[in-house]
């Protein structure tokens, strides 16, 4: 029995969402409690409903089926976790809390995180259409940010300064900022969770966390695990609401004078949205917004290696990642050789059910994503592009999947040249020279990631450096990492996460003048 099917089974019996459930393992039927399927949000170290009594559904991308319900939160149940937030960072002592004792419980929340994957892999994957393998693969990647901060919380030093008076002591300390909004994503329901939350409890903040309105179930677990693991009362807060109240809770998050700090994953749309609203309080704020990113193949590159980058990078949760590669320019020398193998392999990929053994693609996550797609391949069509292969729904698989796609010539009028595909389609410009690759390559206000696949080391070195993308994978097409710092430049984004620059988004630097000294 596949996993959607349990879940339908507890939505209809409508006892909203029962534990003792039978789940599956690949091989066998194993009697066990699906405990970390939570139907309440999290707030001071309690398990709530809506104030309003309101309650939202989430369903499987797959059939659309509902899974559960969740608290429809709004403002009001807002207001409360930020006090609490608030509270238990300045008169509950929080703020005074030590770093060992932080690395401690980060690292107890890392091991129930881990000794947990498979019940959270399943619940990710009912609610994103992602294929198991890959929810298994995000879990490692989710909680390798836990453990990484649960290291780096030690090391969050500050700096005694020469003085050039005799009678000055000069340090640099750093603070934890206070309370952090942390808004994040469907499309890596717990990594983006973790990656966040992680930093900042490391540097001594509180956190509220506000979760996509498809995947909640997945942040509901790992909370789960933080309370297991004996996280304080009113350290991570988890307020869940549907689409209609997110906007608002949004707006709350980085106007309330008792937030310090805010960070978002999400599109630039709504980036900039927040970036205004945390104008006003000159709020902190770190953005992690949409790219456009450009795979570059030249035609000095290994055709296998770039062949294989291609597809981890475009296909990884079905093009459903801010760091896809979403304009493949190829060399002209190179280009019948590339294409003629990657539609090779795009033709093998196994479309399904993302709880099947082996299904590579899934669902998108809802119709919207869906609409947005097909739309982009058809505009691309109209204008003279050339579909050649995919290009269309798959409603033999569910209502919201889509075929992968190859497109060949496009051209920069088209939407799939300027904007953020977000789906399995892959479009083809061929180029000529390394000038006119990088001019296309640049030609955009994004700037997340970037890939070119070359053996000529000069053009390595020179193209690494003339790329604008916060990150570049050099004959790489996954890139992602713990101890790698994620971000963009120009509208993809502004600050770090991961790596040693993670916890700077969470913490202050105060200069201490000690003068007068004798
Ligand atoms: C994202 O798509 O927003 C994150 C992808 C990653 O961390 O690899």
């Amino acid at each position: 029995m596949p996993v959607f099917l349990l879940f339908n089974r507890v939505a209809l019996n409508r006892v909203v969402m029962r534990r003792d459930v039978i789940e599956l393992s690949a091989t066998n039927i194993i009697r066990r409690k699906l405990h970390l399927l939570q139907n309440q949000a999290f707030i001071n170290g309690k398990w709530v409903d809506a104030l309003s009594g309101q309650k939202f559904d989430v369903t499987n991308p797959v059939n659309e089926q509902t899974l559960g319900t969740v608290p429809d939160m709004n403002v009001d149940d807002l207001n409360e976790a930020i006090d609490t937030a608030y509270q238990t960072f300045y008169s509950k002592g929080w703020h005074t809390s030590t770093s060992k004792e932080r690395a401690a419980l980060l690292k107890k929340w890392f091991h129930f995180l881990e000794t947990n994957r498979q019940e959270i892999a399943r619940i990710m994957t009912s609610e994103s259409g992602k294929p198991i393998a890959e929810s298994l693969g995000e879990i490692t990647y989710g909680n390798s940010f836990v453990e990484w901060f649960a290291e780096e919380a030690r090391r969050v030093y500050g700096e005694i300064v020469p003085t050039p008076q005799a009678n000055r002591q000069m340090m640099l300390i750093k603070q934890p900022v206070g309370v952090a909004g942390l808004i994040t994503p469907w499309n890596f329901p717990h990594a983006m969770i973790t990656r966040k939350a992680a930093a900042a409890i490391a540097a001594g903040c509180t956190v509220i966390i506000k979760p996509a309105e498809d995947t909640p179930l997945t942040a509901l677990a790992l909370t789960k695990l933080a309370e297991e693991a004996g996280f304080p009362k009113g350290v991570l807060n988890v307020v869940t609401s549907s689409r209609k109240n997110a906007a608002s809770i949004g707006e709350l998050l980085c106007r309330s004078e008792k937030v310090a700090a805010i960070s978002f994953t999400g599109s630039t749309e709504v980036g900039k949205l927040l970036y205004k609203q945390c104008a006003n309080g000159i709020k902190r704020i770190g953005l992690e917004l949409g790219g456009n990113a450009p795979f570059i193949v030249f035609d000095s590159a290994d055709l296998n290696k770039a062949v294989d980058g291609a597809m981890n990078s475009k296909f990884r949760n079905c093009g459903q990642t801010c760091i896809s590669a979403n304009r493949f320019l190829v060399q002209d020398g190179i280009y019948d050789r590339f294409m003629s193998r990657l539609l090779e392999r795009v033709k093998q990929l196994k479309i399904g059910d993302g709880s099947q053994d082996g299904v590579q693609i899934g669902p998108l996550i809802n119709r919207s994503q869906l609409t947005k797609v097909s739309q982009f391949v058809e505009d691309a069509k109209q204008k003279g592009a050339e579909v050649v292969c995919g290009g269309k729904q798959l409603p033999e698989h569910g209502s919201l999947y889509f075929a992968p796609t190859i497109v060949t010539r496009l051209r920069n009028d088209m939407r799939l040249y300027n904007e953020e595909v977000f789906g399995p389609v892959i479009s083809i410009i061929r180029f000529k020279t390394e000038d006119e690759a990088l001019k296309i390559a640049n030609g955009t206000q994004r700037g997340l990631a970037g890939y070119f696949y070359s053996t000529d080391l000069n053009q390595v070195f020179r193209v690494s450096k003339l790329l604008e993308s916060g990150m570049i994978g050099v004959n790489e097409g996954l890139i992602s990492s713990a101890e790698a710092a994620f971000g963009g430049i120009k509208e993809s984004g502004i600050g770090r996460e991961g790596s040693k620059y993670g916890i700077d988004e969470y913490v202050y630097i105060k200069y201490l003048c000690y003068g007068n000294l004798e």
